[in-house]
């Protein structure tokens, strides 16, 4: 299932780890080499009834960057932007430059890029188009969110997801020069996975609390397609599209530091090694939440993060792609740590913010976290041949 998604040469990063090679002898060597031209020229299709960046496996490196849409702004000069980072888009991810790029070398290394292209609030009414009613800002969380505006609501998002650095600094940098004088640019966030995927070992992504992060998600390449993907009861001009909340969650790394084990495995109620379930052996078993221990008490805590943040009907459910990020320490800090907490679903007020909501009355994983940034999207449906992002939004 998963390798349809690739197109090209599959083998990226993670195939040159899988190959176990030594420096010292030449058969692998020469594997080595295979394998790092092959994920380097290894690219991602653009069209298709969907966006990619989404239900795609996620790319080591991302930035998720925002821009504010200048006064005067209107259907057309939406339109304007969308068609040039249309093409823009097109060419990058498979390996040519945009056309006015003048390091075209840097764009031959497609490294799986995809860019993903997201609208805030107040833009369906600016192209004249009825917004769903999720599409604003989350209600507070006022246990728990301590937001900073700088990493607050924006009227565009680009995703920008790749298996290079270098190719998703590229692909950034003609993007927002591309968008010229429509848009003001706002935060940029920074976030990466780990490039051995599963670190060799099979598993979903580590955090950097070191928990297995992202082993319970819907089927949504099948029976809960629905659950992403925008239908019949959206806005026309979004069916095939998602919303996406992207929190900014800072992780103290210093004061979870102090934890032992344990408390660290209660917290969420996974262990730490094979992020199995405390009340099972494997990975995927599903946990016994009702399970109890001698003295009677729940195996996975009342407060633990499993426990609160499973769904308690179908709906409440979401796929999750989350980033770490590990930026320098402020002045007189050691550390400035956490999660860009990706989650994308149909209706965000529906399946989203019940399950926050859960979390922000009692998670024991909010005794070292804490939300500082906030934003939600409508990440556009995909574009058919001939068809601009946001075709049936701005045309
Ligand atoms: C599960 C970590 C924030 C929703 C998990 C798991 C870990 C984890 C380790 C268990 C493995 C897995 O199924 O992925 C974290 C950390 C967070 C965070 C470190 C903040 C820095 C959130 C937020 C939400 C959320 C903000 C939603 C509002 C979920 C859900 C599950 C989950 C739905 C699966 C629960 C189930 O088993 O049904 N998280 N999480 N998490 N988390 Fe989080």
């Amino acid at each position: 299932r998963r390798t349809a998604l690739f197109c090209g040469l599959a083998a990226g990063v993670g195939g040159v780890a899988a190959a176990g090679c030594t420096g010292s002898d030449p058969a692998p060597v020469a594997t080595t080499t295979a394998s790092r031209a092959a994920g380097a020229t290894a690219y991602r299709p653009f069209r298709g009834v969907h966006q990619p960046g989404i239900a795609d496996d996620p790319q080591p490196y991302a930035a998720f960057v925002a821009f504010t849409l200048l006064g005067g702004s209107d259907r057309a000069s939406l339109r304007r932007l969308l068609t040039i980072w249309t093409d823009d888009i097109e060419r990058l991810m498979s390996g040519r430059g945009t056309i006015v790029d003048q390091e075209p070398e840097l764009a031959s290394v497609t490294a799986q890029l995809t860019v993903t292209v997201g609208i805030g609030p107040r833009v369906p009414g600016l192209a004249g188009a009825p917004a769903p009613a999720w599409l604003a800002p989350l209600p507070a969380f006022a246990q728990i969110d301590r937001l900073d505006p700088r990493w607050g609501q924006a009227d565009l998002l680009l995703q920008i997801c790749a298996a290079s650095p270098t190719t998703l600094a590229h692909a950034q940098r003609r993007l927002i020069t591309a968008a010229g004088d429509l848009v003001r640019l706002g935060w940029v966030q920074r976030g990466f996975r780990e490039p051995f995927a599963g670190g060799g070992s099979g598993l979903p992504m580590r955090n950097l609390f070191g928990q297995v992060d992202g082993t319970v998600q819907p089927d949504v390449h099948g029976i809960d397609a629905g659950l992403l993907w925008v239908g019949d009861n959206g806005p026309a001009w979004l069916r095939g599209g998602a919303g996406l909340v992207l929190r900014r969650i800072a992780m103290d790394l210093d004061t979870w530091d102090r934890v032992d084990r344990g408390s660290r495995e209660n917290a969420t109620g996974r262990r730490l090694d094979t992020g199995a379930p405390v009340t099972g052996r494997a990975l995927t078993d599903a946990p016994d939440l009702d399970a109890v221990d001698d003295l009677g008490f729940h195996r996975i805590d009342d407060a633990a993060h499993l426990r609160r943040a499973h769904g308690t009907a179908p709906h409440e459910r979401f796929l999750r792609r989350p980033y770490s990020y590990d930026d320098p320490p402020e002045e007189g800090t050691l550390s400035n740590s956490g999660l860009l907490f990706a989650a994308y679903c149909a209706d965000p007020a529906r399946q989203f913010v019940p399950v926050q909501r859960r979390l922000a009355e009692l998670d024991l994983l909010n005794l070292w976290t804490r939300p500082i940034g906030s934003a939600v999207f409508a990440m556009l449906p995909g574009a058919s041949d001939g068809e601009i992002l946001g075709q049936a939004l701005v045309a």
